[in-house]
């Protein structure tokens, strides 16, 4: 930017110069012109001469900085796209049944944000972008779960005490990564941010009583309060080795016994509006279970 400055008060320059000795050659010629007059003529054909040149090298600098700052903006989203399809490759290959319970979460989500957004709930946070935001990163949920053995992932049966103590440290471990990558990927939207807020804080509940930090209410970040109900829906209404899926119905009665004690009541609101586009999403993508 600073050699451009340069260039540009030099060839200003060089322009004043040139045209200030083409009014000297002038005045040489005609040497009868009086002195005031010599000095408007002078004053006018330097006006003539810098001040369009002044506008059309601001123009032409404006256009180039506006397309470098475009081409680097293209480049950094695609350097994000690709860091994005990574982490959720990466998550995707600790992902406890084929991918799909991924491809439903951000389906879930999106269709509770755009109705949370339709009743006027959370406006401040709810526009478009960050409604795109969500549908993006929602994959990242459970990618600290690649810091748990497989042996307590993959366990046929309930887990002990102590292996679901292992189990829950992923919400933490899934922020650290995505803090870590968000200094390097993130731009203006805050992809990676808002992955990191829902990584951590997916597991916390309503009144308090969740992990990793015993947020309550209001506390718990927007994006992780939707999650937490879409991640709740999609584990109940699927097939475990130690439980079998739960109906649709008896998932819309679990979530409404759990209204204010782990879920945010305004996002439930806004679940049971669209409890049959749940449905859909769930038996639509429901190929694993
Ligand atoms: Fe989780």
């Amino acid at each position: 930017m600073k050699s451009i400055k340069i260039k540009v008060w030099l060839t200003i320059s060089c322009a004043i110069v040139v045209a200030e000795s083409l009014i000297m050659l002038l005045f040489w010629l005609i040497p009868s012109i009086p002195p005031l007059i010599q000095t408007v003529i002078d004053v006018f054909l330097l006006t003539l001469v810098v001040v369009p040149l002044m506008y059309w090298l601001d123009s032409v600098q404006i256009n180039k900085t506006a397309q470098a700052l475009h081409a680097s903006n293209q480049l950094l989203l695609g350097t994000q796209d690709q860091a994005l399809s990574l982490l959720i490759a990466l998550a995707a290959v600790r992902d406890d049944q084929t991918g799909q319970h991924l491809v439903r979460s951000r389906l879930f989500v999106r269709v509770l944000a755009e109705r949370l957004k339709q009743m006027g709930h959370y406006l401040d946070e709810l526009n478009d972008d960050f409604i795109k935001v969500l549908y993006k990163v929602a994959p990242l949920h459970d990618i600290g779960k690649v810091g748990v053995p497989d042996s307590i992932l993959n366990k046929p049966a309930r887990l002990e005490v102590d292996e679901w103590a292992l189990m829950m440290t992923h919400a933490a471990t899934g922020a650290s990564i995505l803090n870590a990558a968000k200094e390097s990927f993130d731009a203006d939207h805050g992809l990676i941010a808002t992955a990191a807020k829902i990584a951590e804080s997916h597991h916390e509940k309503w009144n308090g009583s969740g992990y990793p930090k015993g947020l309550k209410g209001l506390d718990i970040p927007l994006a992780a309060r939707i999650m937490s109900l879409a991640d709740m829906y999609d584990a109940l209404t699927g097939e475990r080795p130690y439980k079998a899926a739960w109906t649709h119905e008896q998932a819309i009665q679990e979530v409404i016994r759990m209204k204010g004690i782990a879920f945010d009541p305004i996002v439930v609101e806004a679940f049971l509006l669209e409890e049959s586009n749940f449905k859909q999403i769930s038996d639509d993508f429901r190929a694993d279970s």
